[in-house]
C-alpha cells in the first residue's frame, strides 16, 4: 500500500526526549522557551508563544484581541470545524464565507459581503498547504478595522509574495498535530508582533496567571509541555527538507495529471495563486464529474494499492454543532448554502506525497489515476 502520509519522527526526536524525561523537568522549562524563539524566527514574527494545539493558539488569539459575546468573526465554510469551534469558545459568532473554486481558499469578496457592523477578525484559513490572497484580505480588513487572525495549520512554510504565511495578520495559529507539516506529538504555536498579546496569551495558556499567586484573568491550562517542544526543536530542523520534498513529489504529480488532461475528464487539480510557495500538506485533487463520488475514488485507489485524504465532506455550517447555534436571520446555518463550498465538499482529496516516496511510486500514481474511469 502507498500510504497517504508516514512517520516523520525519528531517533533524534527519540534522543531529545529522553533528555527531558531524565531531567523530570516536564513543564515551563528551556525547551519550550527556546522552540517558540526558534519558531518566532523561521516564520519572521518577534514572538512566538507554545500551546497545546492548533485549537487552543485559535481560541487564545481571539480572546488576545479582545473580542467578546456577539462579535462576529468570518472564516471560510470549508476548513477543519476547529477554525470555527474556536470562535464559538470565545462566545462569538463564527460568520462563514465562500471558498474560492480553483484555490479553495477564502473568496475576499464572499468576504466583503459578510461584513456587518458586529464584525471583529477574520481568519484565513491557508487552506492544504496553499496561501489565501492575502493583499487582497489585508485591504478589506483595513477598509473597515478588522483585525486578522491567520489559521496556518495546514501551511507551515508556505510563502506569499516571499513572505511566510503567518506574518500577515495580528496573530497566526499552527497546528502541530501528528500529520502536519511539522509535529510535537500534540501541540500548537501562535506568532505575533505584537508585545501585549503574547503576553496576554503567555497568561490565557496558564490560567491567567501573572505570578503564581495571582490569577489576573480568566485563563485555561493550554501549556506547551517540555516532551512536546523536545520533539518539536528536532522536527523544526527538518522542516525545510521535509516541505522540499513534499513540493517536488506533489510538483511532479501534478505536472504529469495535467499532461493527460485531454484523457482524464473526471478531475482538475488545484489552481494555486501564482504567487506562492506551495507546501503541499496535501496533494490536492478535486473530482468534478457528478456522476463519480469520493467513496468511489478511494475505493478503487485502495484496491490498487494506493491511500489517499479525503476532507470535508460537509460545509462547516452543515455540521451539527452550528446548526443547533443559529443566532439571527443571516446567520441561519441551517439555510445557508455557500455555491462553490456545496461544489467542493466531499469532492477533494490528497494523493500521497510524502518525502518517501520514489519515483516508481508517483509514476505508478500518475498511471493509475489515469486509468481509474477507463472501460
Ligand atoms: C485548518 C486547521 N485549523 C485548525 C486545526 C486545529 O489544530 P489542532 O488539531 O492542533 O487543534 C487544524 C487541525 O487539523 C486545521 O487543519
Amino acid at each position: 500500500m502507498i500510504k497517504v502520509a508516514i512517520p516523520i519522527t525519528g531517533i533524534n526526536e527519540f534522543k531529545s526526549l529522553k533528555k527531558v524525561v531524565l531531567s523530570g523537568k516536564f513543564v515551563s522549562g528551556e525547551n519550550v522557551e527556546i522552540f517558540e524563539k526558534d519558531y518566532a524566527k523561521f516564520i519572521g514574527t518577534k514572538y512566538a508563544v507554545a500551546v497545546n494545539s492548533g485549537t487552543a493558539a485559535l481560541h487564545a488569539s481571539l480572546a488576545s484581541l479582545g473580542l467578546k459575546k456577539g462579535d462576529e468573526v468570518i472564516v471560510p465554510a470549508i476548513s477543519f470545524v476547529s477554525s470555527a469551534t474556536a470562535i464559538l469558545h470565545q462566545g462569538c459568532i463564527p460568520v462563514f464565507c465562500d471558498v474560492n473554486l480553483e484555490n479553495y481558499c477564502m473568496c475576499p469578496t464572499s468576504l466583503e459581503k459578510n461584513i456587518t457592523k458586529r464584525t471583529k477578525a477574520i481568519i484565513p484559513v491557508h487552506f492544504a498547504g496553499s496561501s489565501c490572497e492575502m493583499k487582497k484580505i489585508i485591504k478589506i480588513a483595513k477598509k473597515y478595522k478588522i483585525k486578522i487572525i491567520e489559521d496556518c495549520a495546514q501551511a507551515h512554510g508556505t510563502k506569499y509574495f516571499g513572505k511566510n504565511v503567518g506574518t500577515f495578520g495580528e496573530v497566526s495559529c499552527f497546528s502541530f498535530y501528528a500529520t502536519k507539516h511539522m509535529t510535537t506529538g500534540e501541540g500548537g504555536i501562535l506568532c505575533t508582533d505584537n508585545k501585549n498579546i503574547r503576553d496576554f496569551c503567555r497568561s490565557f495558556r496558564n490560567h491567567g496567571m501573572k505570578d503564581r499567586d495571582t490569577h489576573f484573568q480568566l485563563g485555561y491550562n493550554f501549556r506547551m509541555s517540555e516532551l512536546n517542544a523536545a520533539i518539536g526543536r528536532v522536527q523544526l530542523k527538518k522542516l525545510n527538507q521535509i516541505n522540499q520534498k513534499r513540493v517536488k513529489n506533489s510538483l511532479y504529480l501534478l505536472e504529469n495529471l495535467k499532461n493527460q488532461k485531454n484523457k482524464i475528464k473526471w478531475f482538475q487539480i488545484q489552481e494555486p495563486i501564482k504567487e506562492i510557495y506551495h507546501t503541499y500538506f496535501w496533494c490536492p485533487i478535486r473530482i468534478i464529474s457528478k456522476k463519480i463520488s469520493i467513496d468511489e475514488v478511494k475505493n478503487k485507489l485502495k484496491k490498487r494499492g494506493i491511500e489517499i485524504r479525503s476532507r470535508y465532506k460537509f460545509p462547516l455550517y452543515r455540521q451539527k454543532v452550528f446548526q443547533n447555534f443559529y443566532f439571527k436571520k443571516n446567520q441561519n446555518y441551517r439555510k445557508l448554502r455557500l455555491l462553490n463550498a456545496e461544489k467542493l465538499s466531499g469532492k477533494i482529496f490528497g494523493l500521497p506525497n510524502h518525502y518517501k516516496l520514489k519515483k516508481k511510486d508517483l509514476d505508478y500514481i500518475i498511471k493509475t489515476m489515469g486509468n481509474l474511469f477507463e472501460k
